[in-house]
This record gives structure tokens, C-alpha cells and sequence, in this order.
């Protein structure tokens, strides 16, 4: 396995953009395993529709799927087979349908296996929310980022307007708090800091903030 530098934490904690950043100073990969129970989610909903089947078939189905990335672009695209479906994964019933869909086992083995693959021929910052304790627990570097409710709401409905979409802040708010909940409390792979994971709370930090004291701990180790 590659080096491996492992970023968690909850919707709206600013991991993404730090996340890439990262991997681009560092010239490593950057993994989106949230963009990959995305994908799972599409599939799933354009296969079953609103009835999903038990959980040994939707683990199937999992794995069946050819889920990969083209990374010659920044972000990296994101394909279900021979479809670009990077933004069909971002939308307010993927949010919450790949939530559902990632506290299932079979459904989570499948991709964590996907992951572990990509790892083992590339350096990476991978982030999600349990990179650092689950699928990756021997990483060199392992952050968990965080910051209020408000804040990561904040952001993500300035993301929906300026991808010209009509959204309401309270609404966001509500959504994003209702995925935290089940995305911390699922029996399995729970959203939840690594014991040697780093905190940092981004509140009122800037990414370049965050990038530079992320930097600087990797640096000093
Ligand atoms: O990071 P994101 O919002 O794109 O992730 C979408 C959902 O996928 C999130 O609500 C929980 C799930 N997820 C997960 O369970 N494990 C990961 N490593 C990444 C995402």
C-alpha cells in the first residue's frame, strides 16, 4: 500500500476542498469515497427505484457495478462505466439516499474493497468518514475535520446557489443535521474520529488556513 494521508469528518466540515488541495501539494491522489456511495446510490435508485432489495442483493449489485475515477481532471470525474456522473451524484436525494444506501454492510464492503484496490498502487489523501478508522487504520496521517452545524450548512447552501439551484437555508440545515445523526450512529463504520486522528475545528477558517496547519503537522512528523 501507498502512503496514505486519511481526512474524516461530517458533510460541510470543508474536507473536500482541503482534501484536494492537499493531494495536490503532496502529488498524491485524492479519493472521494463519499463520491463513490454516491454513485452506489444512483445506480441502485435507477435500478430498483424507491424499493430496494434485501441487503445480500444490493451488496451484489455493489459490486457489480464498474465504479471508477478519471483523475486527469481537478476535481476528478467520476464514471459508472462509460457515464460522467459527477453531477448527477450531487443532488438533495443523493445527499440522503447514499446515506441511507452507506449503512448498509454489504453495501459498505463493496466499496471499502474498491478502496483498498485504488490504495495499493497510489499515494493518497482519501477522505469520507471512516477512512481513518475503518479502511484505512494504518495511514500515516490521519485529520478529522469538523465545525458547528451553522457553519457547514453555511456552505453547503452557498454550493446550491452557486450552482444556481433554489435553496432555503433552514432546509439544508435540517437535512444535513438528519444525515450526521444517521451517519454517526449506524452500527457500522460510524462516523466518528480515529483515536490518533487530529481535530481541527474549521470554523471561521479560511481553507488555506486549514491546508497550511495540515501541512505543517504532515511536515513536522
Ligand atoms: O461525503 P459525502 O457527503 O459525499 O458522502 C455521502 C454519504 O456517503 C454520507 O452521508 C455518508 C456516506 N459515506 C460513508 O458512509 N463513508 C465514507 N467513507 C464516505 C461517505
Amino acid at each position: 500500500m501507498g502512503n496514505i494521508v486519511a481526512i474524516d469528518g461530517p458533510a460541510g466540515s470543508g474536507k473536500s476542498t482541503v482534501s484536494r488541495s492537499l493531494a495536490r501539494e503532496l502529488g498524491f491522489l485524492y479519493l472521494d469515497t463519499g463520491a463513490m456511495y454516491r454513485a452506489a446510490a444512483l445506480a441502485a435508485q435507477r435500478r430498483f427505484g424507491s424499493r430496494l432489495p434485501g441487503e445480500e442483493r444490493l451488496g451484489a449489485f455493489c459490486r457489480s457495478l464498474d465504479v471508477h475515477f478519471l483523475n486527469e481532471t481537478d476535481p476528478p470525474r467520476l464514471f459508472l462505466g462509460e457515464e460522467d456522473v459527477s453531477t448527477a451524484i450531487r443532488t438533495p436525494q443523493m445527499d440522503i439516499l447514499s446515506s441511507n444506501l452507506s449503512a448498509i454492510p454489504e453495501v459498505r464492503w463493496a466499496m471499502v474493497s474498491l478502496q483498498r484496490g485504488i490504495a495499493a498502487s497510489a499515494d493518497l489523501v482519501a477522505e469520507g468518514r471512516d477512512m481513518g478508522t475503518v479502511v484505512f487504520p494504518r495511514a500515516q496521517h490521519k485529520f478529522f475535520l469538523t465545525a458547528s452545524p451553522e457553519t457547514r450548512a453555511r456552505r453547503r447552501w452557498q454550493e446550491r446557489l452557486d450552482r444556481g439551484e433554489d435553496a432555503v437555508f433552514e432546509t439544508v440545515l435540517i437535512e444535513l443535521k438528519r444525515r450526521d445523526r444517521q451517519d454517526e450512529n449506524r452500527p457500522v463504520a460510524p462516523l466518528r474520529p480515529a483515536q490518533d486522528a487530529t481535530l481541527i475545528d474549521t470554523d471561521g477558517m479560511e481553507v488555506d488556513a486549514v491546508l497550511e496547519a495540515l501541512l505543517k503537522i504532515i511536515k513536522n512528523y
